[in-house]
């Protein structure tokens, strides 16, 4: 497998919308089916709106979406408790202590949306871990172009999805409530 990743908003570019938009209608993610629907319908609004930007990751040898991702950034409140002294050294690089609450405020890059395309057949698809590499890959370049050192992420409360972004190292520190969606999230950090 060849992978390639590319914003969306080049596509869109390069391309035009409808055929950005038709090859987005064969991301098929049953398991989670709001991620199937953040891609089919609402990538390219946010994309354009400069909300979140979604990045396609296809194989370069049949064109098929292996996988999505979509980035932006995020103020977030820390509380200190999950983190050892190490890290909450490290944690003072990028964020500030609020005395009145007693917790880190940071602002930090936000996976937003990540899924990979259970559409493509089993031994062609990507793995979670290549998904996350490509991500990973794309924000040591923002880094090194803005700074910052933080990775945010909600995660459904999971414990097979718990389990693959603690393999990630990210580390759990919070979980909060989406009142518009009904849905508790637990929430990961990583230093990178
Ligand atoms: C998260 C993800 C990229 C990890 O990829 P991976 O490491 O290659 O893992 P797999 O796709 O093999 O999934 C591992 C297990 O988690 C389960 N799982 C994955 N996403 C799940 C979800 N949203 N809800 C419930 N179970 C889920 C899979 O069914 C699988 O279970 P099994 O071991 O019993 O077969 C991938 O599972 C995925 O795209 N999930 C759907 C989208 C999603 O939920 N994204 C995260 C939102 S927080």
């Amino acid at each position: 497998m060849r992978l390639e990743s590319t914003n969306i908003l080049d596509d869109i570019d390069n391309y035009g919308e409808e055929k950005v938009k038709e090859k987005l209608s064969t991301f098929s993610c049953p398991i989670n089916p709001k991620i199937e629907d953040f891609f089919r319908n609402k990538a390219i609004s946010f994309s354009r709106g400069k909300l979140s930007v979604t990045y396609i990751v296809s194989d370069l040898d049949d064109g098929q979406i292996v996988g999505c991702f979509a980035l932006t950034h995020k103020a977030v409140l820390i509380p200190p408790e999950h983190f050892s002294k190490t890290a909450l050294k490290k944690l003072e690089r990028f964020a500030r202590l609020d005395k009145a609450s007693g917790q880190y405020m940071a602002s930090a890059f936000l996976i937003a949306q990540f899924g990979k395309n259970y559409g493509v057949d089993n031994g062609k698809r990507i793995t979670g871990s290549e998904l996350m590499g490509i991500v990973n890959d794309i924000l040591v370049d923002i880094q090194r172009r803005i700074g910052g050192g933080l990775i945010y992420l909600d995660c459904d409360d999971n414990e097979k999805l718990r389990k693959f972004y603690e393999d990630e190292h990210f580390k759990k520190f919070g979980h909060r409530y989406a009142i518009e969606e009904e849905q508790e999230y637990i929430q990961y950090l990583r230093f990178f």
